[in-house]
């Protein structure tokens, strides 16, 4: 089956369930300012959650066209997409658990021919905000899913939304089909990313609307808000492990062949590949959008800018010098324009664009390669890494990966510094203009970096070790990273332990202050300090209530109970006796 077919199939379903079907959303969401992109077919439909009437009733269904940004660097691997495409129904304040599930279970099995035995799903396992879902696993019983094909997981895995920093959300279910390979190790079980299973759908019970204070509230209505990945299904109905083995990627892939010469791309390859084809697709959606943006240096636009430079950086990898985008948009917009009308009107605009842009960056491009080629005896200082993007436009994503090509590092938190001058100086002079998209980035960077010194001493507290000092850290927009040492994987409990501390800081709504210090005085206070760092005589040290006592350049939050909900997304091994976790607030 292909992905019309599948579209076509799913929107029939639900409209002989009495959904009535509406338009997928631009991809820029009008009303949100805390995201740049609808990551989700919900997004759009917020003030119809949280319980304004919608004029056609209260069963909804849609294709949603959805950009992720937060994993960029993990494109490249089997399923991480940045553009993806969602399937969705929505009851709003109609039908709960049992239809949602039933219906979910009759389409994957009936109409799509999912076999039954391969199915396994999770329920949320409960915690302070909401109880055990036991209805829904009593439900998928009910149907013939045995006991030990349903896990209770906890919020981490089980919880959905809001997609912004507030809004409605609430437990899941999520539906998984098993692709038949061993489990990667005794405690394997969905959710976990050694591909054995393959997640295609996501049922949300939205009756909770999370408020700026971090707190769960009823919200008027109970909701369903439902998600299948259309790349991820394809994946699995065509017999795919990735969905870059899928109809939707052939014909870009045999483009890329041609255009590269090549006859059959080799192993070493595969990253490049997909990392063209992924953000292809996505910067050719952005350009087509109806509200969309040209590539610039903020916003949505620098997304963009990241996109399209990159793939071009992994063409020239690939033995691609002439025109790369161009072709490609060619074959997004044919593959897409019959669902989204709005790529086929804009196609010159496209198209310009991409020339535009492609040129100006290969301009650059040999040159940069040679200045990083002379500067890459050693590793990358922020400086360099921000001259490399000012000078030569490259991303800091490329001088990371040819850092990685020639295993240096690169110094991203120094990167970051000089990138955030550069905005403040630039929102100078022009503040009126970079109001919006920039303040909203930098008030997030704020709130993470306050989060990031919770996150130590919640560290040093729930782990019992107060000899856990920051490694490296790295605040992005989207989320923050945090390497710190320690020997060890954490239990899902610790990590459980670890968030619920940080939560319990952000719920006691303590004030933050900054005081300027002489170093030794700031340590003789006990103010942490990151290990190895070298700091100038006169320092500024944050603290947080009395919790936390740290040196560092800010920027922080004036008060923790701006921070919103904190989780924990990874957590991994850096380097040797280094752990690194990725946290979000949303
Ligand atoms: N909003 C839910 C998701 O994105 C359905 O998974």
């Amino acid at each position: 089956m292909e992905a019309k077919e599948l579209v076509k199939k799913y929107l029939e379903f639900f409209k002989s369930k009495e959904h009535a079907m509406i338009e997928s959303a631009s991809l820029i969401p009008e009303h949100d300012p805390t995201v740049l992109f609808t990551t989700a077919g919900m997004h759009p439909l917020v003030p119809f959650l949280m319980g304004e009437p919608h004029p056609l009733g209260k069963r909804l269904t849609d294709v949603q066209k959805c950009i992720r940004t937060g994993d960029i660097d993990e494109v490249g691997d089997a399923s991480h997409l940045t553009f993806f495409e969602m399937l969705g129904n929505w009851s709003l304040g109609d039908y709960f658990k049992k239809e949602a599930i039933e219906w979910s279970f009759e389409f994957l099995t009936e109409v799509l021919g999912f076999d039954a035995e391969k199915l396994s799903v999770t329920c949320f396992a409960g915690d302070d905000d909401a109880p055990r879902d036991d209805e829904s696993a009593k439900i998928w019983k009910s149907l013939g899913i045995p006991e030990d094909r349903i896990y209770f997981l906890p919020k981490e895995d089980n919880w959905w939304g809001p997609a912004g920093e507030t809004g409605p959300c609430g437990p899941d279910t999520e539906m998984f089909i098993d692709t038949g390979k061993e489990k990667c190790s005794p405690e394997c079980r969905p959710g976990c990313g050694c591909g054995k299973y393959f997640e295609v759908w996501n049922d949300v019970f939205m009756q909770y609307n999370k408020t700026k204070e971090g707190k769960y509230e009823q919200l008027k209505q109970k909701n369903v808000d439902t998600g299948m990945g259309v790349e991820r299904t394809i994946a699995m109905m065509q017999g795919k492990e990735t969905v870059y083995g899928t109809g939707l990627f052939k014909p870009m892939i045999d483009q890329l062949k041609k255009l590269a010469g090549i006859e059959n791309f080799i192993q070493d390859q595969t990253k490049s590949v997909r990392v063209i084809c992924d953000h292809m697709r996505a910067a050719t959606f952005i350009l087509g959008d109806e509200r969309g943006a040209a590539p610039s240096n903020v916003d949505q636009g620098y997304i963009l800018r990241r996109f399209i430079r990159r793939a071009i950086r992994h063409g020239k990898l690939l033995g691609i010098e002439g025109d790369l985008c161009r072709p490609l948009a060619k074959i997004v917009i044919n593959l897409y324009k019959e669902r989204y009308p709005e790529l086929d009107k804009k196609t010159e605009f496209i198209m310009d664009e991409f020339l535009k842009e492609e040129k100006k960056f290969r301009e650059t491009l040999e040159k940069g390669l040679k200045e990083f080629g002379k500067i890459a005896d050693k590793d990358i200082s922020g400086e360099d890494a921000f001259l490399l993007f000012q000078s030569y436009g490259f991303p800091l994503e490329i001088t990371k990966e040819l850092a990685n090509e020639k295993g240096i590092k690169v110094d991203e938190e120094g990167f970051d510094k000089e990138f955030k001058k550069h905005q403040e100086l630039s929102r100078k002079g022009a503040e009126q203009r970079f109001k919006g998209g920039l303040s909203e980035a930098s008030d997030m960077t704020a709130k993470l970096h306050t989060a990031t010194h919770l996150l130590g001493e919640a560290l040093r507290k729930v782990l019992g070790d107060p000899d856990i000092k920051q490694k490296g850290s790295n605040i992005t927009p989207e989320r923050l990273r945090y390497d710190f040492n320690f020997d060890r994987k954490l239990t899902d409990e610790e990590k459980k332990a670890v968030e619920d501390e940080v939560n319990k800081q952000i719920e006691a709504g303590l004030d933050v202050r900054k005081e300027e210090m002489k170093l030794q005085d700031a340590l003789d206070a006990g103010a942490q300090s990151e290990f190895g760092a070298k700091y100038p005589e006169k320092v500024w040290v944050y603290s947080v209530g009395d919790y936390s006592k740290e040196i560092c350049m800010g920027p922080h939050v004036s008060n923790t109970s701006e921070l919103g909900h904190f989780r924990i997304k990874k957590e991994e091994s850096s380097s040797a006796g280094v752990r690194r976790i990725k946290a979000v607030l949303e």
